[in-house]
């Protein structure tokens, strides 16, 4: 991608659907025979990834350009989730629960590693074995039986974990008796996760709150579904209209998915006015002032947004602290945006920011997707030229983001070398 700044941005921008919700939703095919329709899922990478190893376990889609999909897994061929699918996308662990549920078996790879961190999914395995999986971890696969399937228990997680809920909601949805999970995570996405299984006839409650209860029921029918708008893209454009000092309507995204953000936000001098079908966002004050965050579980400020609030704070008027305490590597955007000129000096999981008054443009390298986009926010404030490599990684999670952009004057296009 190549990038020219500094240009400040105005227009609009049509929010996508939640690619973490996406996910989760589409691996809900597994629990039933019928078919799923769902609306608003967008095209990325992941979801083409996941799609693609829902096929080789047994599904078939039909996908179309409108965001529609229809899913149907009648008749499944394999339990086992190769590491070639796995190791593309980590969130492919999330068919452990619902195949062990459903065909009391699973075997499934070990995601291994990833850029921003272990990502450990040992709460994953721990939470099953207390519903009564047998499981052993042999050559880097999950090998997963139930074969009186499971029993519905309290699940207690030490930390809160995402995908670690929907992967216990699956496996409960279908066991026998009631499931508690306990420090549960309550992301937008869980809720609306929960809702979209209610609608395929599970019995869910407390989604939102910190304990989920699941009474298990004897199987799921099929439904329709509307993914709700992507919270994360929501706030990332939203810096990028503050740090080009621009103006964007983002539309059909919800405030309340991201208040402790938009509370932030107003601290460092940006506002957003709450229309019917989305949100204004622009920079009142001509400075943007320091505000110190730590990363937090839902309802906290998102990991996955703090990249982007780097590049904000890099242009602030003094300095402001940055703590990531959900991931161990999450700074890999850092030496990058040095290099554009940004001042930051990193402690243990501390960022201290102090702010300049500009960036210049700079070839940079992409690492991770949150990364990778604060990369190009960057490059739409900085003066002069930014190429950024190795887009693959915004592609993930971002539909058509330099097409968003242009529409809102932004200079950016993509070509291969
Ligand atoms: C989900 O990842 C999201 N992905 C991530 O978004 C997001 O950053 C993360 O939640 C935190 O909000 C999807 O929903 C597909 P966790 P997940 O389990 O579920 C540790 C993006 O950019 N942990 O909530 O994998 C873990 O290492 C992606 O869209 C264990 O130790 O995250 C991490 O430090 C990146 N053992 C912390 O908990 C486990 O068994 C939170 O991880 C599980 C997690």
């Amino acid at each position: 991608m190549r990038i020219k700044g500094s240009v400040p941005l105005n227009g609009t921008i049509e929010i996508s659907g939640a690619k973490n919700l996406a996910l989760p939703v589409l691996v809900a095919t597994l629990l039933t025979d019928d078919k799923i329709i769902l609306k608003n899922v967008p095209h990325l990478s992941d979801i083409t990834s996941l799609l693609d190893l829902l096929t080789y376990l047994g599904t078939v889609y039909n996908f179309q350009q409108n965001g529609t999909i229809e899913l149907l897994t009648k008749s499944l061929k394999t339990t086992e989730a190769p590491y070639d699918y796995v190791r593309k996308m980590r969130a492919s662990i999330l068919v452990l629960g619902p195949l062990v549920a459903k065909y009391k078996e699973a075997k499934v790879s070990l995601p291994g590693g990833c850029a921003i961190g272990a990502r450990s999914v040992d709460l994953h395995i721990k939470a099953l074995r207390q519903m009564g999986t047998e499981i052993s971890i042999d050559n880097g696969y999950i090998n997963a039986k139930a074969p009186k399937g499971l029993t519905g228990c309290d699940i207690i997680f030490p930390i809160a974990t995402v995908t670690g809920t929907e992967n216990i909601i699956m496996a409960a949805v279908l066991a026998k008796g009631t499931t508690n999970i306990i420090n549960a995570a309550m992301e937008p996405e869980i809720v609306a996760f929960c809702d979209l299984l209610n609608c395929m006839g599970a019995s869910i409650s407390g989604q939102g709150t910190s304990t989920i209860v699941v009474n298990g029921v004897e199987s799921l029918h099929g439904t329709e579904f509307t993914i709700i708008p992507d919270r994360i893209e929501t706030g990332t454009f939203a810096i990028a209209a503050a740090v080009t000092n621009g103006k964007l309507f983002l539309k059909n995204c919800k405030y309340s998915h991201l208040a402790s953000f938009f509370e932030t936000l107003f601290l460092t001098g940006v506002v957003h006015e709450e229309k019917e079908d989305g949100l204004i966002v622009y920079r009142k004050s001509e400075k943007i002032k320091p505000v110190d965050i730590q990363t937090a579980p839902y309802p906290g400020f998102p990991t996955d947004l703090q990249a982007q609030y780097t590049v904000l704070m890099s242009l602030c008027k003094g300095a402001a602290s940055i703590t990531e305490n959900i991931f161990e590597n999450r700074f890999m955007h850092i030496p990058e945006l040095t290099r554009m000129g940004a001042n930051i000096s990193v402690h243990g999981k501390t960022a201290v920011v102090t702010g300049v008054n500009k960036l210049n443009g700079a070839p940079v390298m992409a690492t991770d997707l949150r990364a990778s986009v604060s990369l190009l926010i960057a490059g739409l404030v900085a003066e002069g030229e930014t190429i950024i490599n190795r887009l693959y990684h915004i592609d993930r999670g971002y539909e058509n983001i330099d097409e968003k952009l242009r529409n809102c004057g932004a200079n950016i296009e993509r070509f291969s070398v």
